[in-house]
């Protein structure tokens, strides 16, 4: 649970009280956790305490869309790595299994990817109720745990069977749960390095030379590879963030990226060079700041070329390169796939403001030794990188 991103959504049973204990233990394992209630849950407990102890604000209401950069629902369904439905009612299992979507929790639930875990707590009739029986293998055959609820003292007042089970029980499912999905995504076992941001060429102790990328694409193709399972190293001069089950090497200059690089290759399968690296660094690192001159050169050197070096030494890794430039793209591309031995050259045009370097935004062309190019229109990082995962999964197979 360390680290990981959980949408907590509780809905209206009896059981919410003991939703706010389970909810507590992630939050004590490491897990950030974020909570959506449906109105009728809110009935039971005051969404006060939800958001006294997760320490976010609790989604209840679809529309009262504050933050106008996103739309509440679909963020948090993106946002998430697990989505807990605990407890869930009859009616919002009856919902989820048709697809519907008319409140906070159930519309995000409908646009979540992520894996969906349910635990189920309800009046013995209500769970073996042929609708809910129904219902629940609809939601399983989905791919969503649905946990067996515990039998023991109702609510009611009588024994049966649709209590909420243990705390340590719930964890117990929902860990496995999760080894499960992991173990099947498309790139487990698969080591990847991803490479970003423009490198740092010293100067003197207070200056260098560098180039606009932001590390944004490199970033998230380092959480596209991570989320399909791989095991990824990212190699990064930028200070953006990254999750921690990420291994982050953080560098600056070009000859200390090639070191990282080439101490991982050998056991690597893929390598993603979305660094944007200097092609020179200064001859001489000043060891003072230098001082004010009328007229100043600086002797620059070559610096290695990552990833044609990573080419020559290529035996089962698959190469991706990018290629950003502001002219005659698809020569430049062909040429830098043929001559750096790569398997993809992702090129894009950075001579445009509205896209690439520092942008949010990117369009590109994949060029690939043996498929025809790929274009992705302009969208968002995350998608562009989604995108190139795609195909190299569809490569790798
Ligand atoms: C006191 C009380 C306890 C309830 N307990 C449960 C319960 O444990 N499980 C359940 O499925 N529904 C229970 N319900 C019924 C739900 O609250 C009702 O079906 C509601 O529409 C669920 O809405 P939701 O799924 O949007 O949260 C209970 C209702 C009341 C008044």
């Amino acid at each position: 649970m360390k680290d990981l991103k959980v949408a907590f959504y509780v809905t209206g049973g009896i059981a919410v009280y003991k939703s706010i204990s389970l909810m507590r233990e992630f939050i004590k394992m490491g897990a950030d956790v974020q909570v959506a209630m449906t109105p009728s849950a809110t009935e039971f407990v005051s969404p006060l305490t939800f958001q006294v102890l997760s320490k976010h604000a609790v989604h209840i209401d679809t529309f009262s869309e504050e933050d106008p950069h996103y739309v509440q629902h679909i963020h948090l369904a993106d946002w998430a790595d697990v989505s807990i439905v605990a407890p869930a009612t009859a009616n919002t299992i009856a919902k989820l299994a048709n697809g519907m979507a008319d409140n906070f929790v159930t519309s995000a639930l409908l646009a979540t990817v992520s894996p969906i875990f349910l635990v189920p707590a309800m009046n013995e009739h209500m769970l073996e109720h042929p609708a809910t029986q129904k219902n629940i293998e609809t939601l399983r055959n989905r791919h969503h745990y649905v946990m067996e609820p515990e039998t023991g003292f109702l609510a009611e007042g009588y024994s049966g069977k649709g209590r909420f089970p243990e705390t340590e029980a719930i964890i117990e499912a929902l860990e496995g749960f999760l080894m499960e999905f992991r173990e099947n995504l498309p790139l487990k076992g698969k080591k990847v390095v991803v490479t970003a941001g423009g490198t740092k060429e010293r100067i003197d102790p207070v200056r260098f030379i560098s180039n606009d990328s932001s590390g944004k694409m490199g970033h998230a193709l380092a959480e596209a590879a991570w989320s399909a399972g791989a095991e990824v190293t990212l190699i990064t001069v930028s200070d953006l963030p990254s999750r921690k089950q990420i291994n982050r090497i953080q560098i600056d200059s070009a000859a200390q990226m090639y070191e990282a690089v080439n101490q991982a290759f050998q056991e690597i399968d893929v390598l993603i060079m979305a660094a944007a690296v200097s092609d020179y660094a200064p001859l001489k690192v000043e060891e003072h700041k230098m001082k004010k001159q009328n007229q100043l050169t600086i002797e620059l050197k070559k610096n290695p070329d990552i990833l044609k070096e990573m080419g020559k030494k290529k035996t089962k890794q698959f190469l991706i390169g990018f290629a950003a430039e502001t002219e005659n793209i698809e020569t430049y591309a062909l040429k830098k796939l043929t001559e750096k031995n790569a398997d993809l050259i992702v090129a894009n045009d950075v001579g445009k403001k509205d896209r690439g370097f520092n942008s949010n935004h990117n369009e590109v062309t994949i060029y690939s030794d043996i498929n025809q190019p790929v274009t992705i229109k302009l969208s968002k990082k995350a998608e562009i990188a989604q995108s190139i995962i795609e195909i190299l999964i569809e490569r790798l197979e």
